[in-house]
């Protein structure tokens, strides 16, 4: 039997909105691979609890606690790292994950509804990146842990490139988050700290359940993917364990879409 590859022995993740879809798959990946795992929430505890629980109860996995945090909160996002901190020593990863969609047409949008996505979706990118980056200095380089003095994974989106009508808010939360995720890069390389995203595209999850929930739906949103099949979160959760590991020590300030094609504007594969 092929003996599991724990990339990540010994190293210590936070993952943002991990209670379900894309952050619950990448927070289990991590597990698997050997970290110790922060499942953050916000809403559902006894779902974090139960993902938390599973990941400790794998003897192969790391292990795992649920801290609840509402990422646009200064004051929260700091008590999430220092509990983290506290349990576990210091932090290795950080995957700001937590993201939401208000959509409306621009004329019709509340600004409570561009307010929330941008405080979520990029504020609360920026709050813990910021803390993790202040963790990773004040800790220092671990020799024969990782090469890197910490990892940053932004979730990001094809909508980081994509513009999206009926979802101004998300698109310039994402398209936002491009100069965030590059200007860490630029700032903090010379200390060793890797920050670059993973651009999901169609991915299954609760947040776009209308776009595949009935195979109209289905076959419409396949019109948009080159690959012919929505995602699945371990597709991200895969990119995003070899995006903390060492096998990508020299990738940094880069986004990965992991979109099936969809950034190939699969448009133009008859027309233009
Ligand atoms: C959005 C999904 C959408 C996908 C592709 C994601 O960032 O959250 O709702 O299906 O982009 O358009």
């Amino acid at each position: 039997m092929q003996k599991p590859n724990k990339r990540l022995a010994g190293q210590t993740a936070i993952v943002t909105g991990a209670s379900s879809g894309i952050g619950e798959a990448i927070a289990i990946a991590l597990g698997r691979d050997g970290a110790n795992v922060v499942v953050n929430y916000l809403s559902h505890p006894e779902v974090a609890e139960e993902i938390a629980q599973k990941i400790t109860a794998d003897d192969l996995c790391g292990e795992a606690i649920a801290i609840k945090c509402d990422v646009s909160k200064e004051d929260q996002v700091a008590a999430m790292f220092k509990q983290t901190v506290n349990h576990f020593g210091t932090l290795d990863i950080c995957v700001p994950n937590a993201g939401l969609q208000k959509d409306a047409a621009l004329h019709e949008m509340k600004l409570e509804d561009w307010q929330l996505v941008l405080d979520v979706n990029l504020t609360g990118q920026f709050l813990c990146a910021r803390e993790a980056i202040r963790e990773f200095l004040r800790r220092g380089m671990r020799p024969g842990v990782s090469k890197s003095l910490g990892k940053i994974i932004h979730t990001s989106s094809v909508h980081q490139i994509i513009p999206w009508a009926g979802h101004a808010n998300y698109a310039a939360s994402k398209g936002g988050l491009v100069m965030l995720m590059e200007s860490i890069c630029q700032e903090y390389a010379p200390q060793k700290v890797r920050c670059n995203s993973i651009a999901p595209g169609a991915i299954k999850t609760p947040i776009n359940k209308a776009a595949w929930d009935t195979p109209e739906a289905l076959a419409e949103l396949n019109k948009l993917i080159p690959y012919k099949r929505i995602g699945v979160p371990e597709d991200i959760g895969s990119a995003a364990v070899w995006l903390a590991s060492d096998e990508s020590e020299y990738v940094n300030g880069t986004t990965i879409f992991v979109d099936g094609g969809m950034t190939c504007y699969p448009g133009f594969t008859t027309n233009g």
